[in-house]
């Protein structure tokens, strides 16, 4: 009988936006992409997974429902988990020939924009990973579960390299910097919508990539570019540098989405009321003091040095009076912090 794993992941929230694949089986992106990823100590995945000669299926419980481990993903995940404890010899056959047994729960909304299944699968593979004693790097596992994901195994700031190998051996994330290297930078989860959002990531990017110029022009003229600033940004600490184009490959990916055809239209007028918001606070400022970026959903994620922490709280309180700024900010993955969202 194996012991129970349980892990804990972290969401991410990309600076530079992953949208577009070159392979939808491998996951496969067409561009490189940037994130940093969250402290997670309220707003997480958690997983539990165990294997047992008793089982008769793979089974898996998603926030306490059960569903189908059929998923051509999920499978990938296990299969690939699978492959590698064979080759490093971790476990024994008989363990590999066991059936598991998945429990997952996220304590933020699934589906609505906020990183739920790169949260979800990071967890999944990690947990994985642990109960086969898998030694090596598992982004690219993760990433057969969602693009994304492959960039929340690791904490601080991450990249995810698009690779050229058409196996996709060499689309791994790597770690740019750890949580300790900008203790200052903060993120604040402004929650402008919970629903499930009308086009999932995966087929909003099929659009794209089938149907928009534009992205085209990303990936080619804009992206590698952008990739190398703002890593050295974050090298340098350069926050104004770091924000300014962080807000840019925001509204570019949403361009894109506009672009497609038929449009996907993922920010709401609330999501166009934080951006204008934001941008005359940097121009009453003086200077860049935050950045927001939005994922396939309407919610903002805001990047800001902690000095500028309790202004932007006052802020938001004034422009959303209803909304509950009290617990709401967090710093990257690190032990201590908390982060919730805040519901405008
Ligand atoms: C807008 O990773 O959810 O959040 O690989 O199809 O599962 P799949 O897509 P997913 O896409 C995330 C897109 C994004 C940008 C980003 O996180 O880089």
């Amino acid at each position: 009988m194996s012991e129970i794993i349980t892990v804990i992941a972290p969401v991410n929230i990309a600076v530079i936006k992953y949208w577009g694949k070159r392979d939808e089986d491998l996951i496969l992106p067409l561009n490189d992409s940037v994130s940093a990823t969250l402290d997670t100590n309220i707003m997480c995945a958690k997983t539990s997974v165990c294997a047992r000669p008793e089982f008769k299926e793979d089974g898996i419980w998603l926030n306490g429902k059960k569903e189908s481990f059929y998923s051509p993903r999920l499978q990938n995940c296990l299969r690939e988990i699978k492959a590698r404890a064979a080759a490093e010899k971790s476990v024994t056959e008989d363990f590999l020939q066991w059936k598991v047994h998945v429990c997952s729960e996220n304590n933020f909304p699934t589906a609505a924009g906020l990183a739920s299944s790169a949260a979800g699968y990071a967890c999944l593979v990690t947990a994985l990973a642990k109960l086969y004693k898998v030694k090596s790097d598992v982004s690219s596992i993760a990433r057969l579960g969602s693009g994304s994901a492959c960039r929340s195994v690791y904490g601080g700031f991450v990249r995810w390299h698009a690779g050229t190998n058409t196996d996709g051996s060499d689309s791994v994330a790597t770690q740019i910097a750890d949580q300790t290297h900008w203790p200052e930078m903060q993120a604040l989860i402004l929650v402008a919508g919970d629903t499930k959002k009308k086009t999932s990531s995966t087929v909003g990017m099929r659009i794209a990539v089938e149907t928009s110029e534009l992205l085209k022009h990303r990936i080619k003229y804009c992206v590698p570019q952008r990739t190398e600033e703002i890593i050295q940004a974050i090298k340098e600490r350069d926050f104004s540098k770091f924000a300014e184009i962080t807000m840019k490959d925001s509204n570019q990916f949403h361009a894109v989405c506009l672009d497609s055809y038929p449009p996907c239209v993922y920010m709401t007028d609330v999501s166009h009321l934080v951006s204008y918001v934001i941008h005359k606070y940097n121009e009453i400022s003086g200077s860049i003091k935050v950045a927001y970026t939005f994922d396939a959903g309407p919610n903002a994620c805001l990047y800001l040095l902690e000095k500028d922490v309790p202004q932007v709280i006052s802020l938001i309180r004034h422009i959303f009076p209803s909304s509950n700024p009290d617990k709401f900010v967090t710093g990257l993955q690190s032990k201590e912090e908390a982060l919730s969202p805040v519901f405008l």
